[in-house]
């Protein structure tokens, strides 16, 4: 499977000592508040188990599962929640707990979404961060890495559903895809 890879950029080191880092910064953020981490399935869990793994203290958290990708590796731009949150949202602090973010179709639809149902607040922590996301206005409050335009996979990131077990964020080799 390390062969399928052609380059790794996030080592699962350099992963963890960023989560430790954000986790660190967010709950000195939340502070106080009752804070509900928001997971989006299925390529938040490992971002999800690791960050709140890493916090000072102990929060809930809760998940959506929403469609917006096939199989392939492009945007269809269409958002259908296909598993909703269990918890009731008002007014608790959200935190949505993301992979990537992309070209932020996603998540600006999920953020609204749930600003909609008069949480006191909703911010966004990713690990992954695209470029194409600048053009989009989407606030993300926590950034792990900022990384180049091509597919990555790993740590939760898939091909195909496959690839989510590896440990680092790395591009697959071009005979995968072939
Ligand atoms: P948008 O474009 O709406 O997309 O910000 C966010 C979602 O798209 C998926 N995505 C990827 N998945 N490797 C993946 O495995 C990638 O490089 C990639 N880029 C976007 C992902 O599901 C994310 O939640
Ligand atoms: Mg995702």
């Amino acid at each position: 499977m390390g062969a399928d890879l052609e380059r790794v950029l996030i080592t699962e080191e350099e992963i963890h000592a960023k989560l430790d880092e954000l986790a660190g910064k967010i709950w000195a953020d939340y502070e106080g508040k009752d804070l509900l981490l928001v997971g989006v399935l299925k390529g938040a869990v490992m971002v999800m188990a690791d960050l709140m793994r890493a916090l000072p203290g102990t929060a809930p958290m809760d998940w959506m599962a929403i469609s917006s990708y096939g199989s392939g590796t492009k945007s269809s731009g269409v958002v259908r929640i296909l598993k909703d949150l269990d918890a009731d949202i008002t007014a608790r602090h959200v935190l949505i707990v993301e992979d990537i973010v992309d070209s932020g179709l996603t998540l600006s639809w999920i953020k609204s979404n749930l600003e909609s149902r008069n949480a006191a607040s909703v911010e966004i922590c990713t690990l992954l961060r695209k470029p194409e996301a600048a053009k989009v206005e989407v606030d993300v409050k926590y950034v792990g890495f900022d990384i180049p335009n091509e597919f990555v996979v790993g740590y939760g990131l898939d091909y195909a559903e496959k690839y989510r077990n590896l440990r680092v964020v790395g591009t697959l080799a071009p005979h995968v895809y072939s």
